[in-house]
């Protein structure tokens, strides 16, 4: 019994990773398919706050993924790029693993 739970906890942290791990990759898509780099750079502020600077800003905060995603929601100039709650997840996860 206590075995078969020490198993199946096992199971549940390897598949969360393996979900983080997705849904960063999906991010890195997205950063693409959305244009977000068209405003955003990698490392050096620009037009608008780099990618990094984003992460660095975030990480370290109790539920990231949420303060940055409600940030994203609110900055201007986002109203017209179109970004399901799933794919702004994704998006984040990915941002927040930028170093
Ligand atoms: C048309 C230009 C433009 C595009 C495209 C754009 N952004 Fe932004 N974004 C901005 C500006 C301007 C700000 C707010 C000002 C700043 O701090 O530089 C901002 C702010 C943000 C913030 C909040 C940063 C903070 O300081 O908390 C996040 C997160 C963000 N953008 C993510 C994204 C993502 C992800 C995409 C792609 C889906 C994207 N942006 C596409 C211009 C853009």
């Amino acid at each position: 019994m206590k075995k078969a739970f020490g198993r199946s906890l096992a199971c549940a942290v390897a598949f969360s990773f393996a979900f983080a791990a997705q849904a960063q990759q999906q991010g890195a898509e997205l950063i693409a398919k959305k244009g977000c780099r068209k405003c955003h750079a990698l490392d050096t502020s620009r037009d608008a706050i780099s990618l990094k600077e984003i992460a660095a800003k975030y990480r370290g905060k109790s539920r990231a993924v949420d303060a940055l995603s409600a940030e994203y929601r609110k900055a201007g100039d986002h109203a017209r790029i179109r970004v399901s709650d799933e794919e702004l997840k994704a998006l984040a996860e990915h941002v927040l693993s930028l170093k």
